[in-house]
This record gives C-alpha cells, sequence and structure tokens, in this order.
C-alpha cells in the first residue's frame, strides 16, 4: 500500500527520493517552486536541464537533485490555465501521471508533489487538488507496489486545506 499526505512546507527540504518541479517548457528555471528548486540544489542542476532540450507541457524529465536532500527532481510542465476548456484538466492529471511514472523508472520509492499550475499558470486550486489526487491514484494503481508514500507539499495552510479535502475518501 502506498501513503498519500499532504503537508505543508518548502519541497526542497524534504527527504523523500524524488521531488517534482513545476517547470517551463525551456527547462532552464523560473521564478515560484522551480526558482527555489534550482537556487537549493545549485547551478549543476540548471547544467544538466540544459543537455534535456526543453519538456512539453504534460510530459516530465528527470535529473540528479545535487545538494537537495532528495536524489532526483522530476521536471514537469502543468498547463496555463485558460479557463479550463483547452483541455487542462488532462494536461494537468498527464503531468501527475508522467511523474509517477519517471519515479518507478528511476526507482524512487517516495515522492513529493507541489500544486502543480496553481501559481503563476493560474489553475484553480480545487479543482487542481482533485486532479492531483485522482491522477496520482491511477498512477500507483498501475504500478503497484512500487511507490511506497507519495507527499502532496503546499506552501500554505490555504493550500494544506484545499488537498487534505481532495484527499479525504468519497
Ligand atoms: N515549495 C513548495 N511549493 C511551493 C514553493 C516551495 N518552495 N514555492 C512555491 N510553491 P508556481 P506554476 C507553490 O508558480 O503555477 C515558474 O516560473 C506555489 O504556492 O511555482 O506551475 C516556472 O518556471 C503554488 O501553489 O508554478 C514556470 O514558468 C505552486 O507551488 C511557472 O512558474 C505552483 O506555483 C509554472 O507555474
Amino acid at each position: 500500500m502506498t501513503t498519500l499526505r499532504a503537508v505543508q512546507a518548502d519541497i526542497t527540504t524534504l527527504a523523500v527520493d524524488a521531488i517534482v518541479n513545476a517547470a517551463n517548457s525551456s527547462l532552464l528555471g523560473g521564478g515560484g517552486v522551480d526558482g527555489a528548486i534550482h537556487r537549493a540544489a545549485g547551478p549543476e542542476l540548471l547544467a544538466e536541464c540544459r543537455a534535456l532540450g526543453g519538456c512539453p507541457t504534460g510530459e516530465a524529465k528527470t535529473t540528479r537533485g545535487y545538494r537537495l536532500p532528495a536524489q532526483w527532481v522530476i521536471h514537469t510542465v502543468g498547463p496555463v490555465w485558460h479557463g479550463g476548456d483547452q483541455g487542462e484538466p488532462a494536461l494537468l492529471a498527464s503531468c501527475y501521471r508522467r511523474s509517477v511514472e519517471e519515479a518507478v523508472r528511476v526507482g524512487a520509492r517516495s515522492i513529493a508533489f507541489p500544486a502543480i499550475s496553481t501559481g503563476v499558470y493560474g489553475y484553480p486550486k480545487a479543482p487542481a487538488a482533485q486532479v492531483a489526487v485522482a491522477a496520482v491514484r491511477a498512477a500507483l494503481a498501475a504500478h503497484a507496489g512500487a511507490i511506497d508514500e507519495v507527499v502532496f507539499c503546499c506552501f500554505s495552510a490555504d493550500d494544506l486545506h484545499t488537498l487534505q479535502a481532495a484527499l479525504q475518501p468519497g
């Protein structure tokens, strides 16, 4: 059984095998959680990212974590919110699914997610939390036994409540 839990934290401090970065398609850094991860990991992270040649929305690519406690960083590119009828839910679900697949591929057994797309990219938080939990549960079901723990890392107390509500059964 995989444990799913929500915590309020700075994702760069978490001692999990892999953290997920809410990146942009250049994979060359930015603000928000992306900026925090690059600052904490150090310049070697950007050097490895440069070699990846970018990443399409909904996809994920993995690097090492360098100075982070996490061994791996899974960079995924969430959709920009355009009102919800431009495929945003399916693209956001794909970010979570592909990130779980990357974790399984590299042998990471614990993984922490930020609230992808809910900052600069403007995805409303409650529907994003529903998509996150449903997509992670579906991906875990397809890889039974591969992952021990999934952490939904929330930056604010409000975001923590939103995620906890999405994790409630029913
Ligand atoms: N730890 C955990 N969560 C964080 C942290 C942190 N250190 N910092 C911010 N958050 P955003 P997006 C939360 O804007 O919407 C970047 O410039 C934040 O409160 O980081 O996917 C990229 O380069 C919010 O809930 O990502 C892209 O250009 C969540 O992380 C663009 O922003 C996501 O907010 C991606 O936008």
